[in-house]
């Protein structure tokens, strides 16, 4: 179990880091460019930006370098940089699908919210390198399990800290 956390930890950093990353900028670029798809909504909104998605890559890959040099648990120097980007194309695609579904940047989509950035990291990662050798059925449920409750916790933390406008 331990080692599953460990092995989904540039996820996490990747998808916690934009947050903080905007709130030190100050600014931000839209990915979406602010341009509308054929509903009339936003491609993806305002929540989805060129600086979070880069800080998210970068922060991920760099904390699962350091996981690389300290345990033996990657299978390629680059697999960290492969779950940060998996993560950050999952939240991204969630973001696609809420404004798809008529959701405003900001409203929450329970479980695509929590969970959608760690199954795509997984994906991600098991179409290059294969799946994993920690995966087995019960450990991915109660890594599902943790992730849900370490995000809304990690969120709601944010939100008294004053990164994030709602608590979720
Ligand atoms: N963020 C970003 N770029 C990303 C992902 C996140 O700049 N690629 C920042 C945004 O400031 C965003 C915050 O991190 O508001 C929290 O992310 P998230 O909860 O995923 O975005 P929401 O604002 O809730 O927007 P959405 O409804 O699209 O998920
Ligand atoms: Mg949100």
């Amino acid at each position: 179990m331990l080692e599953a956390i460990l092995y989904v930890f540039p996820a996490y950093v990747a998808n916690a880091t934009p947050v903080v990353t905007v709130r030190l900028l100050g600014k931000s670029t839209p990915l979406d460019m602010g341009l509308r798809a054929w509903d009339g909504r936003r491609i993806l909104g305002d929540g989805k930006t060129v600086e979070g998605l880069l800080s998210g890559v970068v922060a991920g890959s760099s904390i699962g370098l350091l996981i690389y040099y300290f345990v033996n648990l990657f299978r390629s120097v680059s697999e960290p940089f492969i779950l940060a980007l998996g993560a950050m194309v999952g939240d991204i695609f969630g973001s696609f699908i809420k404004r798809r579904i008529g959701l405003e940047r900001g409203r929450s989509l329970p479980l695509l919210d929590q969970l959608g950035f760690l199954l795509f990291s997984l994906i991600f990662s098991s179409l290059i390198y294969g799946l994993p050798r920690w995966m087995k059925l019960d450990v991915f449920l109660i890594l599902l399990i943790i992730t849900f409750i370490l995000h809304i916790s990690t969120n709601y933390v944010a939100y008294i800290l004053g990164l994030k406008n709602r608590p979720y």
